[in-house]
């Protein structure tokens, strides 16, 4: 295993992900990690970027001890100054910030770590650089404005990196880290799919023990069913999926989850029709933030009255509660800066551990979302499932703006599936992120024949993103629009007008609500 220790880059993920592309196994911890304390022993460590200036006052250091564990250690950008700053403090403020695209020169051929590497494009993302050369460190690869763009310690295996070799944009970067990690730190290559899913079953099984019990709840969404199937793999029966539907779901949703779930996968679930509870607590409710709460609170009441009743017979427990983790939401709470602001609540589980007494199991917690369908794929989940975009907890409840009635969801759901229908018909479904339909609490006069109607608005919106962090919308033909409007106007009542959503995000969100 190859350590990285985060000292907060918007990037420091992609290393782990690097890695795992030629089969190497890495784990991040805070760059606060006591080495003491480490839960294993590495074979190699990467210190990542981060925002911080190392000569500050409050800048986040690392444990010294790292030189202790006498192993290969690379620096990336932050990482490497403070490499420096260790050894001789030689960091300084460049004269010019450097963003984007440089050319690396490759200066010492003998360089391990450069092996293979020619002058080519790299990433650079600094304000600091090093303005002198550490004790004991010799130049290795320079660009135009970063003298030291690559370092290597002259005795040990220890190497800066003034660029980011994790990202995509330097071309020859993953060639780096597999330098470092494959021929430097000799890790193992050995972390495949098929690996992760034999260690994780053996994983769920010691954790959860011969006669625990789990549940789980499950939405028809890649990230539950991926988890849900990988327990019923480890514990057969004992895993139990509920399904609770909300009221909120899109069409034929509960039929399709029954169908994919039950029948197909053969996981031991349990269907909740809850529409009218969810319902009756939203009248009324026009806040977003309040809807999202009653329905997470709905939620919550929901599924501990159906798992009361699902309770084993046999006197066994039920003891954990299954929960679709993935590895970008660890990475939020481990950064030195703590989980950047929320703005908008999205959990809605979190309360479940305290009121059950539940203890956490996050199978797909070291993830990205592309390994979980890849994961999804290996495990017999149908293609449909595996690659179907996102869709919020709260589902139609913030998609209907302002009060959520049964008719306003009928309306909004009608809307969205005929879009999405549209959007599959032509063959665009997977080249967009997320799609979907908002109800808009506005009326608006229209003519149909010769009548004169007055009904809401229906606005669409569609997204490509990789993270959901930052979005663009998606530019569809005019006359797929075109055909969409007609579409939802005439065969969903209710409507009398359908826009398309142009705004990026930010300053937008996904969501309208
Ligand atoms: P926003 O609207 O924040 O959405 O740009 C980003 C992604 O998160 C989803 N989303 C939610 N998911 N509960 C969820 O489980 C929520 O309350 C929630 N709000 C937004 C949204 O669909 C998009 O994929």
């Amino acid at each position: 295993t190859i350590l990285v220790l985060d000292f907060g880059s918007q990037y420091s993920h992609l290393i782990i992900r690097r890695l795992r592309e030629f089969n190497v196994y890495a784990e991040m911890l805070p760059c606060t990690q006591k080495i003491s304390e480490l839960p294993f022993k590495p074979v190699g460590i990467i210190l990542s970027g981060g925002p911080y200036s190392v000569y500050e006052e409050g800048s986040p250091h690392v444990d010294h001890a790292i030189f202790d564990l006498n192993v290969p250690i690379l620096g990336i950008c932050y990482g490497m100054q403070e490499l420096a700053w260790i050894n001789g403090k030689g960091v300084g403020r460049g004269e010019k910030r450097e963003y984007g695209p440089a050319i690396v020169n490759v200066t010492d051929n003998s360089c391990p770590l450069f092996n293979g590497v020619n002058n080519s494009q790299v990433w650079m993302s600094h304000n600091d650089k090093l303005i002198s050369l550490p004790t004991g460190f010799k130049t290795v690869a320079t660009t135009d404005n970063s003298p030291f763009a690559g370092i290597a310690s002259i005795e040990k295996p220890i190497f800066g990196l003034q660029f980011h070799p994790e990202v995509t944009h330097s071309l020859q970067g993953k060639i780096l880290l597999k330098n470092f990690a494959v021929d430097i730190c000799k890790a193992k290559q050995n972390w495949t799919m098929q690996n992760f899913i034999d260690t994780e079953i053996k994983r769920i099984r010691t954790l959860v023990g011969p006669t625990a019990e789990v549940i789980g709840a499950v939405s028809g969404g890649v990230d539950s069913t991926v988890g849900a199937k990988l327990m019923k793999e480890a514990i057969g029966d004992r895993f139990h999926a509920i399904y609770v539907d909300n009221g909120l779901m899109r069409k034929n949703e509960t039929v399709t989850v029954k169908k994919t779930l039950d029948e197909g996968l053969g996981i031991n679930l349990t269907v909740v029709d809850a529409g009218d509870e969810f319902l009756g607590n939203l009248k009324g409710i026009t806040d977003p933030e309040k809807k999202r709460k009653i329905i997470g609170n709905t939620f919550i009441h929901v599924f501990e009255r159906v798992s009361e009743e699902i309770k084993p017979k046999d006197g066994s427990k039920i003891e954990f509660l299954l929960q679709g983790t993935l590895y970008p939401d660890v990475i939020e709470s481990i950064s030195f800066k703590g989980p950047s602001q929320t703005i908008k609540t999205h959990h809605n589980v979190g309360g479940l551990l305290e009121d059950m007494k539940l203890k956490l199991i996050e199978p797909l917690r070291e993830l990205f979302k592309d390994e979980v369908r890849a994961l999804g794929k290996i495990l017999g989940i149908p293609d449909e499932l595996v690659w179907r975009h996102p869709f919020p907890g709260p589902g139609i409840g913030i998609r209907v703006l302002g009060e959520v009635t049964p008719s306003q969801v009928k309306i909004a759901r009608e809307a969205d599936y005929i879009f999405i229908e549209e959007i599959k018909a032509h063959g665009l479904y997977n080249n967009i992120s997320q799609a979907f339909a908002a109800l808009l609490p506005v009326k608006s006069v229209g003519v149909v024949g010769d009548q004169r109607t007055y009904e809401q608005v229906i606005a669409l919106r569609a997204i490509e993103t990789t993270d959901f962090m930052t979005a663009d919308w998606y530019v569809f033909e005019a006359a797929f629009l075109k055909k969409v409007a007609s579409r939802i106007v005439n065969e969903v009542d209710g409507v009398a007008r359908v826009t398309y959503d142009i705004t990026s995000k930010p300053p937008a969100t996904v969501e309208w609500e």
